[in-house]
């Protein structure tokens, strides 16, 4: 279904019983989510779990987790009932975002963050949450150990035998307004990335959350660095 186009909600949201909502976190999408939670009451749906972000609740100010906080919001109003998952930065981004330049340089580049919490693939993992007893519940999700990037590329570097270093940016040098600090940018919205964010040492929290939802348990980042070895070598 495309999140853009309401007129293709109505048959994917036939005979479902909950929703996993995942999206991106553009500001436009709060109206939409509170328009997709209302049509999935509508339906029938029982529950939507809505895949939020680390500080919805106590950093606004910062540009995920202020659109995701709205996001949350319209869902709450629409009268489903909800569960928001607030994860932390994902091990994937350094995967999905940074091997190319690993791989080519033994570098990558991101705005020095202070400690930051880890995460191992949520989606899959909690399974727990199609049961019952989640409703109007928030979790804040993060991984058992609180890193830096400088950790992670020490890490990377013992996995995959080379040398790998995290080359920090201001936020000065960091290209602007970029969601999470990559992809495509949102105009006006200034550097208030989740990479700014992070600087700010507010990622540092790690919270017993995940390890109490997810089957199995979550990994610590050694262990992911090992298993995606191969992505980085040359
Ligand atoms: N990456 C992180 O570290 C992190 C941390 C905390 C929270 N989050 C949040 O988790 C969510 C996913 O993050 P991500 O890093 O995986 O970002 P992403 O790669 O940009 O994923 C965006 C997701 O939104 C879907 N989407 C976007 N526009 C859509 C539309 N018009 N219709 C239907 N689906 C649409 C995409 O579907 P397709 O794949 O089909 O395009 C994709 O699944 C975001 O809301 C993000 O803010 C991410």
């Amino acid at each position: 279904m495309d999140l853009d186009q309401p007129d293709t909600w109505p048959p994917t949201l036939d005979r479902i019983e909950q929703v996993f909502f995942v999206g991106d976190a553009r500001p436009r999408f709060a109206e939409t989510s509170g328009a997709l939670a209302a049509a999935a009451r509508r339906a029938g749906a029982r529950r939507l779990v809505k895949l939020s972000a680390f500080g919805a609740d106590f950093a606004p100010e910062f540009l995920i987790a202020g659109s995701h906080r709205a996001l949350d919001q319209a869902i709450e109003a629409s009268g489903i009932a909800w569960t928001h998952l607030r994860p932390n930065v994902w091990m994937q981004n350094l995967v999905k975002y940074d091997h190319e330049p690993i791989r080519r340089e033994g570098r990558f580049q991101l705005i020095q963050g202070g400690r930051q919490g880890e995460l191992h693939r949520p989606a899959e993992r909690l399974t727990v949450l199609t049961r019952p007893g989640h409703e109007a519940k928030v979790y804040t999700l993060t991984g058992p150990q609180a890193l830096t990037y400088a950790d992670a590329a020490r890490l990377l570097s013992q996995a995959t035998g080379g040398r790998i270093i995290h080359v920090p940016l201001t936020e000065e040098e960091a290209p602007p307004a970029r969601p999470c600090g990559r992809g495509p940018g949102i105009p006006g919205e200034g550097p208030r990335t989740m990479d700014a964010f992070g600087c700010s040492g507010r990622f540092a929290r790690v919270t017993p959350d995940l390890e109490r939802l997810a089957e199995p348990k979550p990994i610590i980042f050694e262990r992911f660095a090992r298993d995606h070895a191969k992505a980085y070598q040359p």
